[in-house]
């Protein structure tokens, strides 16, 4: 038995040597290793050992397996070293890659979200609406009479069935209201459409955000404090803001907010946004449509404002074109990374 086994060893390593691909030295392992391999037959032959050889014979046994074993897997990464250096062959792999080319969001997408996640601070949470409005939510609701500009065809696109591109993100106000009962407190960010002649600064569709607080006792107070603690943190602490009078059918007392903000540049008041307590006759309008009294003007008052993100974005970046913000010219769009 020991003759025979050095002899496979002899066999063994002279086939080991041989295999030229590592399919050949796997033959090789099954021939030699495998289940009914010649090793393996040879180990069940133990028994029939005299029991003083057995120690012996047995030893050798293991060792030879061992052997084989590691020549086997020497072999076969021989091999593989030897493949992978053929394949990289005049190949450089210390070369830089191609990079990829990385986006970023969208300067308004960005604004937006910061603006988000200031709200959200305050306990603001996001609603929406559809952009396919029809005159209720869009006018009446909100206390817009018949004969306002806003409602001609002149201002807005109108779908032959009366429905309409929704002029303002007003509409999600009214909404939210439908579905919500006190105290509401949501900001909307969306488009808005209108039949502007498009130029360096209009647009005929253009992104707002709304906001609207109802709950009992909501002042004029709050209205200041939330709005100027919201552009204080979107554009810095030394921002100053002011309160304009103003007019909306669907706030009263209403006004226009002007800031002035070394962020925006020059020194001199800009007009940003839209600003009001809720008229009674909002709450009017939404009760009937609820068909309860959940919004009792008696009790419950509220604020609402509403402001540009498009023309928030041209100022804070100095865009002097609107119409760079659709157009998605990468040479514009990649500065605001
Ligand atoms: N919807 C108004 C606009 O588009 C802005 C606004 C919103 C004003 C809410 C007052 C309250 O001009």
């Amino acid at each position: 038995m020991e003759t025979e086994l050095e002899q496979i060893r002899a066999e063994a390593f002279a086939e080991i040597g041989q295999a030229q691909d590592e399919a050949a030295v796997e033959a090789v392992r099954v021939k030699f290793l495998g289940k009914t391999g010649r090793i393996s037959l040879l180990s069940e032959k133990m028994r029939d050992v005299p029991k003083e050889d057995k120690a012996r014979v047995g030893k050798l046994l293991n060792e030879i397996r061992a052997a084989l074993t590691s020549a086997i897997d020497g072999r076969k990464s021989a091999l593989e070293a030897e493949r992978d250096t053929r394949a990289l062959a005049g190949v450089d792999v210390t070369l830089p890659g191609t990079p990829v080319a990385v986006g970023a969001l969208h300067p308004i997408t960005q604004l937006q979200h910061r603006a988000i996640e200031i709200f959200r601070r305050m306990g603001f949470a996001l609603a929406d609406g559809p952009d396919i409005e029809d005159e209720f939510h869009c006018f009446d609701a909100l206390n817009t009479p018949a004969d306002h500009p806003a409602r001609n065809e002149q201002d807005t696109f109108y779908f032959s069935d009366g429905r309409l591109l929704r002029t303002h993100t007003s509409t999600v106000q009214i909404r939210t209201m439908e579905k919500c009962a006190p105290p509401v407190r949501i900001i909307a960010p969306g488009a808005a459409y209108r039949r502007d002649e498009v130029d360096a600064t209009h647009l005929a569709q253009f992104k707002q955000m709304e906001g609207l607080y109802v709950d009992e006792g909501v002042s004029v107070a709050d209205l200041k404090g939330t709005i100027e603690f919201f552009f204080r943190e979107l554009l810095g602490k030394e921002t100053r803001v002011r309160f304009r009078p103003h007019f909306f059918p669907f706030t009263e007392p209403s006004f226009e907010i002007d800031l002035k903000a070394p962020a925006l540049g020059a020194d001199k008041w800009l007009e940003m946004a839209g600003c009001g307590m809720v008229d009674p006759a909002v709450f009017e309008a939404v009760n009937k449509s609820r068909g309860d009294a959940a919004f009792d003007p008696e009790k419950f008052t509220g604020f609402a404002f509403g402001f540009g993100l498009d023309r928030l974005a041209m100022v804070l970046h100095a865009v002097p074109d609107i119409r760079l913000l659709v157009e998605n010219d990468v040479r514009f769009l990649g500065q605001f990374k």
